[in-house]
């Protein structure tokens, strides 16, 4: 692997020593930067945005350009894999996702199949050449969706507030369910480990709708299939094995499980109390979070202290990257991002000199 100015987001997953905490947001890019909106209405839909590598990479590096962020994020969607598929995802204005057709039922699920990956090759285009724009400046995530949460989104056709069909397939006919979170997680480890192959530095599964489920659901349909994901993932070309970050949304109360499942890393939402979260997991995992994204609706000064306050929280021990507890709300002023990264460089490393 090229070796990096900037590696200390790499060096904190692998909980070694940084001389401050690193920081990304997740979705840093996105509709929050006004440049953001002049691109997408250029491509004309995020589909088109999403598809196009050299669009993907403009958009991808807008915030790298106006913060000092210490990494990356490849500019896609979870929902890519569902339609290659052939799910045929088309993305509403206003409105998020949508599926042609779903896959909720025997018949349905049956005929799916792990996709072929050239139907993804302009996710792998783009992680390729966002690659080369950042010129070894800072590390690249690549992603992709939970198996389970890919499995919420097929089932429903769209986005919910309960995801009351996925759950009812849970118990009602979890044999089911688990073909459909086994598949998505076969196709979820292929589409990762080329994202890899093509230089994705880390890689992180977003598990947003894992906490609906029961405990015991939980580590059936989405715990267990994220764990045969990274099980299942290759060392990048250097042979070393790439940082992980798992991350499920409300998955606080399973924080032990998270802890032993493989991960390099444990993202935190915002309702979870970081320095516990550090006692309950020790040097086991890095920690990854765990900002309020609303408190990015306030002011500078707010922000600065909001952010001072999870960064002594966290501690001094190596392994933590700093992040919100979710992803950026649109309404966000861009200043107050400016504001919380000048605030965890800077408060992270007054903690260390006082140390
Ligand atoms: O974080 C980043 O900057 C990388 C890009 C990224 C996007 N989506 C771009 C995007 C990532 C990592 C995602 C993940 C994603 N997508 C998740 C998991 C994380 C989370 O937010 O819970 C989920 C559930 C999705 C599915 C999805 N995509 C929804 C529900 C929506 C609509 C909601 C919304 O914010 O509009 C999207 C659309 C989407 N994905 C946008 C972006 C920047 C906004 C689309 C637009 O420009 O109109």
């Amino acid at each position: 692997m090229t070796s990096l100015k900037n590696d200390t987001l790499l060096r904190a997953l692998r909980r070694e020593p940084t001389p401050y905490t690193p920081v990304w947001l997740m979705r840093q890019a996105g509709r929050y930067l006004p440049e953001y909106n002049a691109t997408r209405a250029k491509a004309g839909s995020f589909m088109a945005l999403a598809t196009t590598p050299a669009l993907a990479t403009e958009v991808t590096l807008q915030p790298l350009a106006r913060f000092p962020l210490d990494a990356a994020i490849l500019f896609s969607d979870i929902l890519t894999v569902p339609d290659a598929m052939g799910l045929g995802l088309h993305f509403a204005e206003g409105e998020g996702p949508r599926f042609e057709r779903t896959a909720a039922d025997d018949a349905a699920i049956a005929a799916l199949a792990v996709p072929d990956m050239a139907k993804l090759r302009y996710v792998f285009d783009a992680v390729a050449e966002i690659k080369r724009a950042l010129a070894g400046s800072v590390p690249l995530l690549g992603f992709a969706g939970s198996p389970f949460t890919l499995a919420c989104y097929m089932i429903e056709g769209r986005g919910s507030a309960d995801f009351a069909a996925t759950r009812r397939m849970a118990s009602a006919r979890p044999d089911l369910l688990r073909r459909l979170v086994d598949l998505n997680a076969q196709a979820v480890a292929a589409y990762l480990n080329e994202q890899i192959a093509h230089g994705a530095d880390a890689v992180m599964l977003f598990d947003t709708w894992g906490g609906l489920l029961t405990a015991a659901a939980y580590r059936t349909f989405s715990l267990g299939p994220m764990r045969a994901v990274l099980a299942a993932l290759k060392p990048a070309a250097d042979g070393r094995p790439v940082p992980t970050i798992i991350f499920t949304k409300g998955g606080g109360q399973w924080l032990d499980e998270l802890a032993a499942s493989g991960a390099s890393a444990v993202g935190l939402d915002w309702t979870v109390d970081i320095a516990r979260a550090r006692q309950a997991v020790g040097a086991r995992v890095a920690l990854q979070g765990n900002l309020d994204p609303i408190v990015l609706l306030t002011d500078p000064d707010t922000v600065a202290r909001e952010c001072a306050a999870i960064v002594r929280a966290a501690g001094p021990a190596p392994g933590h990257v700093f992040n919100l507890g979710h992803g950026i709300v649109p309404a966000t002023p861009p200043e107050n991002v400016a504001a919380l990264v000048a605030a965890v460089h800077g408060e992270s490393r007054a903690t260390r000199a006082a140390a």
